[in-house]
This record gives C-alpha cells, sequence and structure tokens, in this order.
C-alpha cells in the first residue's frame, strides 16, 4: 500500500490488492445499537458480530488472506508429529530471523506463558518498554514483578518523535544496577508498542539494550507480534534503513535477542505462535514444555492449515506493500480525526488509530472509566467495534485500590486489507461526530468484575441514561440515516 497524489494534490492511500471474497456486514439503527451493547453490559468485548458494522475491535486473528495462503492450506500435511508443514514453517522462519530453533505455540500468549514458566520466579523483575496485558498477567502470576522503562515521550498523547516505543537507556542501566543481574528475569522488547498507541522501537535503541544485556548477562526477549508494522517505520523513518531489505532488517533485530517470539494472529496473517531461540539449553526448557501445555512439538496447538497459511504469510510480510497496510489505513484514520479536531495519538503508529479519551471525557473523574465509556459510546454513534485500553485494562492493586492506566485510549484497530476507505471515513466522520458531542458521553461501573483480566469479561452500566440521550441526539442529528 501506498500513498498516492492526486490531482487534487491530496496525498490518498492506495491499495495494491483486489478483493475476491467478501462478507456481508450489517449496520444497525442506532436503537438497535444501544440495546445491543446494554446486553453486552457496555462491554464491546461482549458485542456478537451480527451486531457490529465494522469489527475494529482488533487485528488479532482478523487480517484478511491472500490466495497464496489459501491455497497453501491445501497441501496441509496432516500428522501428529513430523509433518511436512511443520519443517516448511521451520525453514521460513528459520530464514526470516537467522535463528536455529522454533517452538511452535497455539498463540502469542502461550509463548508468554512457557518464556515466564522458565525465567521467572517470586521477586524478580522483568524490565520492559511497557507492558501487553496478557505478558504481565503471565509474569504476576508467577509472582514476578514488571518494571515500565518506555521513554517519557512514549506517555505523551501528542508527540513528534519517530520511535515512541523505545526503553529509556538510563533507567535501564539504573535498574541493572540497584537490582543486579540475579534478581532481573528477563529485558522485553515489545515490537510496535501496543497499549501506548502501536509505537514502534528504534534500530538503535534495540541495539543499545542489547549490548547492555549481553554484559550484564541478562536474556533478552523480543516480543515481535506487531513486528510488520514496525518494520514500516524502520524502513519509513530511520534514513539509515530506507533502502534496506525488509528480511536483512528482522535477522539484524533477531541477531540482537536470545529469545524471539510472536503472536501469528497479528504477524504473518494467520492464526498461532511461536518461540524461537538459538541456544540449546534454552531450547530443550522449552521443548519439554511444549508438549506438556501446547501440543506436540511438530505443531504446538496449531492447526496445520494454519501452519501453511503462516508460511507463507511470513514471507508475503517481507514486503512494504504488506507491511504498509495497517500504518498507512492507521495514518489515513488519525489525519481525517486530527482534520476535525479529534485528539489521538501521534505520531500514528501501527495497529490503529488510537483516540484520547483522557481529553475527550475529561468531565468525567477517572474512576468512571473514561477510555470505556469513550468505547461504548463510539458502538453507539456508529456501530464500529473499538477497544478500551485504559484502566479497564488495567488490574486492580493488591489491595483492590484501583490502578490508574497512564493512557486512557480507544482503540480502532486496523486488521491488514479488511476495509476500504470510504468504511475508515465512515468511522472518522461519526467519532468526530461524537467528539462535537461529547459532554453527553458519561461515566461506567462495574456490576461483575473479574479478578484476572478483567477487560475481557467484566460487566459494566451507565452512571445515568446518557447512553439514550446520546441515540437520541444521533437521530435528531443524522434523521433517517443509519
Ligand atoms: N504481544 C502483543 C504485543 C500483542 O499485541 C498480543 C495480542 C500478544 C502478545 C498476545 O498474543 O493474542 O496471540 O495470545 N494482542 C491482541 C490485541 C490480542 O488485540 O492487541 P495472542
Amino acid at each position: 500500500m501506498s500513498f498516492v497524489k492526486f490531482m487534487s494534490g491530496e496525498n490518498i492511500p492506495l491499495e495494491m490488492h483486489k478483493v475476491r471474497m467478501v462478507q456481508k456486514v450489517n449496520l444497525l439503527p442506532v436503537e438497535q445499537r444501544l440495546k445491543a451493547i446494554e446486553e453486552a453490559g457496555y462491554n464491546t468485548f461482549l458485542l456478537k458480530n451480527r451486531d457490529v458494522f465494522l469489527d475494529q475491535l482488533t487485528d488479532s486473528g482478523v487480517n484478511a488472506m491472500s490466495q497464496e495462503q489459501y491455497a497453501a492450506m491445501m497441501r496441509a500435511d496432516d500428522s501428529y508429529a513430523g509433518s511436512e508443514t511443520f519443517y516448511r514453517l521451520e525453514a521460513v522462519l528459520q530464514d526470516i530471523f537467522g535463528m536455529k530453533y522454533f517452538l511452535p505455540a497455539h498463540q502469542g500468549r502461550a509463548c508468554e506463558h512457557l518464556i515466564s514458566k522458565i525465567l521467572v520466579k517470586p521477586g524478580l523483575t522483568t524490565i520492559m518498554n511497557y507492558h501487553f496485558t496478557t505478558t504481565k498477567a503471565h509474569i504476576t502470576i508467577l509472582g514476578g514483578i514488571v518494571e515500565e522503562i518506555v521513554i517519557d515521550e512514549g506517555l505523551k498523547i501528542e508527540s513528534d518523535l519517530p520511535f515512541k516505543g523505545d526503553l529509556n537507556i538510563d533507567r535501564l542501566n539504573e535498574l541493572i544496577k540497584k537490582l543486579g543481574k540475579e534478581k532481573i528475569a528477563f529485558v522485553r522488547i515489545e515490537a510496535g508498542t501496543n497499549l501506548i498507541g502501536g509505537q514502534p522501537v528504534s534500530m538503535n535503541n534495540m541495539r543499545m539494550v542489547s549490548d547492555i544485556c549481553r554484559n550484564a548477562g541478562i536474556p533478552l526477549v523480543y516480543d515481535a507480534s506487531l513486528l510488520g508494522d514496525n518494520l514500516y517505520f524502520i524502513k519509513k523513518r530511520d534514513e539509515k534503513y530506507k533502502n534496506a531489505d525488509i528480511k536483512s532488517i528482522c535477522r539484524e533485530i533477531a541477531s540482537m535477542m536470545d529469545i524471539v517470539y510472536f503472536s501469528a494472529r497479528k504477524l504473518g496473517s494467520a492464526r498461532g505462535g511461536g518461540i524461537l531461540v538459538n541456544n540449546e539449553e534454552l531450547y530443550l526448557k522449552f521443548r519439554d514444555l511444549i508438549p506438556l501445555y501446547e501440543g506436540f512439538l511438530t505443531y504446538g496447538g496449531m492447526s496445520v492449515r494454519e501452519m501453511e497459511a503462516l508460511a507463507v504469510g511470513l514471507e508475503e510480510t517481507m514486503d512494504m506493500d504488506v507491511v504498509s497496510q495497517t500504518p498507512i489505513i492507521v495514518e489515513a484514520l488519525c489525519n481525517e480525526l486530527i482534520k476535525n479536531g479529534v485528539p489521538v495519538v501521534t505520531p500514528p503508529g501501527g495497529l490503529g488509530c488510537h483516540v484520547d479519551a483522557t481529553q475527550i471525557c475529561a468531565h468525567l473523574p477517572q474512576t468512571q472509566y473514561r477510555a470505556g465509556a469513550l468505547t461504548a459510546a463510539i458502538y453507539i454513534a456508529s456501530g464500529v467495534r473499538n477497544m478500551e485500553r485504559g484502566t479497564m485494562s488495567e488490574q486492580r492493586n493488591e489491595d483492590g485500590s484501583e490502578r490508574f492506566a497512564e493512557m486512557e485510549l480507544a482503540r480502532l484497530a486496523v486488521p491488514r486489507r479488511v476495509f476500504t476507505l470510504s468504511q475508515v471515513k465512515y468511522t472518522a466522520d461519526r467519532i468526530s461526530w461524537l467528539y462535537q458531542n461529547r459532554n453527553l458521553i458519561g461515566g461506567l461501573e462495574f456490576t461483575e468484575e473479574p479478578k484476572v483480566l478483567r477487560f475481557f469479561f467484566g460487566r459494566l452500566k451507565p452512571i445515568g441514561n446518557w447512553p439514550e440521550e446520546l441515540a437520541k441526539k444521533f437521530r435528531e442529528d443524522f434523521g433517517d440515516s443509519l
């Protein structure tokens, strides 16, 4: 995908693919959207897809596959042990990352479970640019501590820094000095830092972190789930890599790491996951756990069809037309919103467009889940399913008090090759309308609150009858239009 200049001088994102299979979607009238979100306990995870117009909840497992991926699925070698499919996938991964051993797992969090099981002990600290929800849950459930050291700029909504996911090198050195290597489980770099707006990490920063970890003898783990987006930004925003070939950047990154893991629901546009290591001793430790938790070593919980699709999808990811898909649409969506004054995370990152609920819902106390309220309001205003990435996505402190998120965001994920430009413009239009009517958005409170990862299944209710008022205003302003 690329931005192409039109006669008007406007730069328009142009798709480098055509669509040959479609799925019908429904746009319910606002009154029915209101009913659907009520039934879902104001939690967009609990909406039924039949009630959703554009599913921008996530880019995980919902990317459009290519004809070559579908074709590859037909040749899957379905055997429990020693399947040809596994060896094909292993060879592609070894080629892309230049690493020796590949261990399959059913998805990204399964890798996090195994890595934590091997490296985390009660009281040990894991240092990272920023946590992902499942990563942190797996570490803390084992008694580990998470320290986040993303640079200060990373937590600012608006910025023009190209790599806001970078780690603060001074803090890394300080923590190593303070804790000592024995008290550190591992250091983790997350590509395309998810919870702070899909922000990339620079090659230079990775290199510095890697040198420090190697000198100190601390394992360095790379979460490559959002590597595709990060690769695009390295080529676009780092002059030194402008002409570098994507595979060579992948190999250079992997050469700095001890463990690379990924969710293939994002990277490679299929479903599954895996861990790559060079060290034989470490490989053998993982090898013991794979059959116990995932499945035999030649499928690790993945279907062989998905593994075939993944092998092709990973190869296709080594192409600027593919890795640009999400970042360019995210940029187009952000630009439309910025034009209408809506505050979003900048520079536009990968993964999705992140709308700032702290500013939009400044009239609500943080205890009333600003991002959760905005997420539900966006669904009411548009039928677009988006995801809360704020305080609801945090876990309470041990004493039960609320742990407020550093950023309160409504995330509009952009799965690869799924939506058209007119759909993106529709999303931007309805959110801009909501922004003009932001004073109508009220707070939420939990009626059912699970202890772990509460954002998945938690149910909430509105404080007051603001959802009805919002729907009423929508009907007044849009007349018969959906
Ligand atoms: N790491 C990162 C950076 C992720 O974004 C995710 C998933 C995972 C690990 C876990 O992978 O889902 O395959 O188990 N992110 C999805 C999202 C769920 O919607 O952002 P998984």
